[in-house]
């Protein structure tokens, strides 16, 4: 491998490392049937015990490594995140990072929104910039059937606006979209959400892990949505933000806002994919459908040289060769996935 301290990595398809997602848990209070199925996260499931967990410091350390590789942004995932003990303790040591040019991180989050209301304030506090709120369906019968739980979908709404009101804005909320299940509710979401300032963005189901008995005939690709959308509501696209963003972007031809299409299924964007993620015992993935993490925990908690902490991920790095979505269906695809619950999104 030919690294240096202070260069920037590239995997083999010449991407750069820019965003690492952090898992810091892999419990949840929901059980999404597309992601938990309460029959194989029941109260047998293993979860990781509190003691194999990354602790915060540990955390910390690896995100000030990986910004000396060329991160810039940083989310914080789960499970469900705010389940996390003290997580604005974390937020608040990520906040204090700076990059070699002196910015802090885009630092954001993805929750499903249920413990949002109470903890807006702390973040925001702690130094959170954005938030990311999971909601599949408006329709109170549906909601509590799609996310298996008692909570009503009022909880998350008023997560939603608290993070709006406290200043983690803009707020995007996440729909994931499977064909017969929720699509109904695209309409719906989009009133309720038109001219608010919360950015609604519609994920196409994925083939993620090994529970959810995904089938393409559930999958409602991202052109389907715009159309239907559009017809009620015209749409221009707008220009993307940056080179490999996970949303294509369009706002509404009467101008009271925005919205995202996320097309990893019918239009992936593996080729400008500079994500990272970290399970929550410190396994890096190089691809969310990856079937083996590289085990970063033994390094951290090895030597307290950063030099050989980055040498070993920019190492990790460099092997490179991801690209999942583009090769769904072809025998190249791996055979076992790593769960959502324990990855993040
Ligand atoms: P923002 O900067 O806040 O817009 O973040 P983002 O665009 O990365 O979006 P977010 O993290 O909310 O991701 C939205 C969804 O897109 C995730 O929940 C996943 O379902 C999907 N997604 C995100 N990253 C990837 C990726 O690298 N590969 C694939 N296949 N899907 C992804
Ligand atoms: N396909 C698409 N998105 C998914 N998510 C979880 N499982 C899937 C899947 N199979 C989304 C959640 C949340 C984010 C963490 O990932 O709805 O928005
Ligand atoms: Fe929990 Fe999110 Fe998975 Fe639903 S999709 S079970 S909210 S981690
Ligand atoms: Fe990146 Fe893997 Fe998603 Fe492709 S499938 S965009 S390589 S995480």
């Amino acid at each position: 491998m030919d690294w240096h301290p202070g260069q920037a990595p590239v995997d083999t398809l010449r991407r750069p490392l820019r965003d690492l997602r952090i898992s810091v848990t892999d419990r949840c209070n929901f059980r999404c049937t597309y992601c938990m199925p309460r029959d194989v996260f029941d109260a047998d499931y293993p979860f990781m015990p509190h003691s194999a967990l990354l602790s915060f410091e540990e955390i910390t350390r690896v995100a000030r490594v990986a910004m000396q590789l060329g991160v810039r942004k940083i989310r914080l995932t789960g499970g469900e995140p705010l389940l996390r003990k003290d997580i604005e303790k974390l937020v608040f040591m990520l906040s204090q990072l700076r990059t070699p040019e002196g910015k802090p991180l885009e630092l954001t989050l993805t929750t499903n929104g249920t413990l949002l209301r109470k903890k807006a304030q702390a973040l925001k506090d702690a130094g959170l910039r954005r938030v990311t709120v999971s909601l599949d369906a408006l329709d109170p019968v549906l909601f509590e059937r799609m996310s298996d739980s008692q909570v009503a979908v009022e909880t998350v709404l008023a997560g939603i606006e608290a993070a709006a009101q406290v200043g983690l804005a803009p707020v995007k909320v996440n729909m994931v979209v499977r064909k017969g299940l929720n699509d109904d509710q695209i309409l719906p979401m989009v009133r309720h959400f038109r001219g608010t300032g919360h950015v609604l963005r519609f994920i196409e189901y994925m083939d993620v892990g090994s529970t959810n008995g995904w089938n393409m005939s559930e999958v409602m690709t991202g052109r389907a949505m715009l159309d239907l959308i559009g017809s009620h509501f015209p749409v221009e696209p707008v220009q993307a933000d940056y080179a490999g963003e996970v949303a294509e972007r369009w706002r509404y031809l009467d101008g009271v806002g925005e919205i995202g299409v996320i097309t990893s299924v019918s239009h992936p964007f593996c080729r400008d994919c500079s994500r990272a993620r970290m399970s929550p015992e410190g396994k890096l993935y190089l691809c969310l459908f990856a079937d083996q993490g590289y085990d970063l925990r033994s390094v951290v908690r090895a030597t307290d040289s950063d030099e050989i902490l980055a040498g070993h991920l920019a190492g990790i790095w460099s092997g490179r060769t991801d690209r999942y979505s583009e090769l769904r269906g072809t025998a190249a695809q791996p055979r076992t996935k790593i769960e959502m619950s324990y990855i993040g999104g």
